[in-house]
């Protein structure tokens, strides 16, 4: 539990009428188009749509990480506050206690000339100044034991380069866990894995929600990807949603066409929502490298 009080009534994030426009020479243009969407405390949203449909400007929009020359319009509402005009000192605090953000590229995300461990603890120190090396590295043995590391009190001693792409990837959400967030948003978290790897990373996403009652955003073009995963699905075109429901209802009972392109591209879908199970038992490529 972070610090701050909170308030108990409403959704854990409410994003509505989120607009994101990035000024270039040829003038403004709109990458996010009033885009509206909540997640309810404990629950799990998929936000699904193919590449440049801006996912991921929507995700750091919420994170107040735009990059350069990008503007938010509209409101985001987490846990009560309103981010959009929070000064940038107290949204770093929420960044760093409350939203924890893992990306599709564990490499780029974690530095190979350090031991992993000594990583993670930087992270659980930044967020805990008052906590001893001690302690952290107990917290950091502790986290890599919790995403499902063998012999994590070795294994915390070594690089990077030691572990596979899906174990970098388990190191990833073990060093968000340390912060213990309220909302986790995994943008793309498995596209760089094989399908067996992308399955257990995707288990291993549901069962931290489950544990810990964090929150979810699963961010996809993959729409196989949130089915066990996810509550609620807001599917994106070019910046617009174009389909929102419960995974349930999406999968279905698709209301756009996009959806249903999306959903013809998703291989052999069983009647129940049941298609990581299903490709889970492919063969893995030949050449993938984790
Ligand atoms: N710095 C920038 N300046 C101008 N436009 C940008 C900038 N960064 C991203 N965009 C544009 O914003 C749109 C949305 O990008 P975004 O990265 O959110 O897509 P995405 O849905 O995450 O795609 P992907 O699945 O490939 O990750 C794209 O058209 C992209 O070209
Ligand atoms: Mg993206």
């Amino acid at each position: 539990m972070s610090a701050q009080a909170r308030t108990s009534a409403g959704p854990l994030l409410s994003v509505s009428g989120l607009t994101i426009s990035f000024r270039t020479s040829a003038g403004r243009t709109d990458v996010v188009d009033d885009l509206s969407f909540e997640v309810p405390r404990g629950g799990a949203l998929g936000i699904v749509g193919e590449s440049g449909s801006g996912k991921s400007m929507t995700s750091l929009a919420v994170m107040g990480l735009l990059p350069k020359g990008g503007e938010a319009a509209g409101s985001i509402r987490f846990d009560g506050i309103e981010l959009s005009d929070l000064p940038e000192k107290r949204m770093r605090q929420v960044r760093g206690d409350r939203i924890a953000m893992i990306f599709q590229d564990p490499l780029s995300s974690l530095n190979p000339y350090y031991r992993v461990g000594t990583q993670i603890m930087e992270a659980y120190r930044s967020h805990r100044p008052g906590a001893s090396r001690s302690l952290a590295r107990r917290v950091a043995i502790e986290a890599l034991e919790r995403v499902h590391i063998r012999d994590a009190a070795t294994r915390v001693d070594h690089y990077p380069h030691q572990f596979s792409g899906g174990m970098r990837q388990r190191i990833m959400i073990a060093m968000a866990l340390t912060m213990e967030p309220d909302l986790i948003i995994a943008d793309e978290p498995t596209t760089a894995l094989d399908v067996t790897v992308q399955a257990q990373i995707l288990d291993l996403l549901a069962e931290i929600r489950r544990d810990t009652g964090a929150s979810l955003i699963l961010i996809t073009h993959d729409l196989a990807v949130v089915s066990e995963v996810t509550d609620d699905i807001v599917v994106m075109r070019d910046g617009v949603s174009v389909e929102k429901g419960t995974t349930e209802q999406v999968f279905s009972d698709p209301q756009a066409d996009y959806t249903r392109r999306l959903l013809d591209a998703v291989p052999r879908i069983d009647d129940e929502i049941g298609v990581l199970r299903t490709t889970t038992s492919l063969p893995t490529i030949p050449g993938a490298t984790r």
